[in-house]
């Protein structure tokens, strides 16, 4: 079973951007935290990109091939109707992540489209998130 962790702008720049908010660590430490959350019956296929067409062909592509997606949007969070609509077309378990709390920060972070969509949402817990997300997707998915 392959669990997709899609990141949306700007998190290939995790580690180097604004480390006072979202830390010093990697992407590849997302991966990392996702492969040791998750047991071995589990395969992590984590993704990021910049632009909002190719995070919604890996949502259709993850529709046939995938039990539950953790997303972590980036800005298309607060913009995107067109992420919201492609995750209603998939059924398996979605999460929505945050590495900041993004409740504390600007009141445009608080609005979030994903979320009506999500069946969890993590803010907050750094990095953890990610780890938090994929152990809450093979317990509802079943290893
Ligand atoms: C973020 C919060 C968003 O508001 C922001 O645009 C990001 C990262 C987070 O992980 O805390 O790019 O999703």
């Amino acid at each position: 079973k392959t669990i997709l962790v899609l990141n949306g702008p700007n998190l290939n720049l995790l580690g180097k951007r604004q480390p006072q908010i979202y830390g010093h660590e990697t992407l590849e430490d997302v991966a990392r935290l996702c492969r040791d959350a998750c047991g071995s019956g589990f395969s992590i296929d984590l993704q990021q990109s910049n632009h909002e067409g190719q995070l919604i062909d890996w949502i259709h592509a993850a529709r046939e091939t995938t039990c539950g997606i953790v997303i972590n949007p980036g800005a298309l969070t607060h913009t995107s109707i067109a992420i919201l609509d492609a995750l209603n077309t998939y059924d398996p378990p979605v999460i929505e992540v945050h590495i900041s709390q993004v409740h504390k920060r600007e009141a445009f972070r608080h609005h979030s489209f994903v979320s009506l969509r999500a069946d969890a949402v993590i803010a907050g817990l750094g990095l953890e998130g990610y780890a938090a997300a994929v152990r809450r997707i093979v317990s509802l998915v079943g290893e």
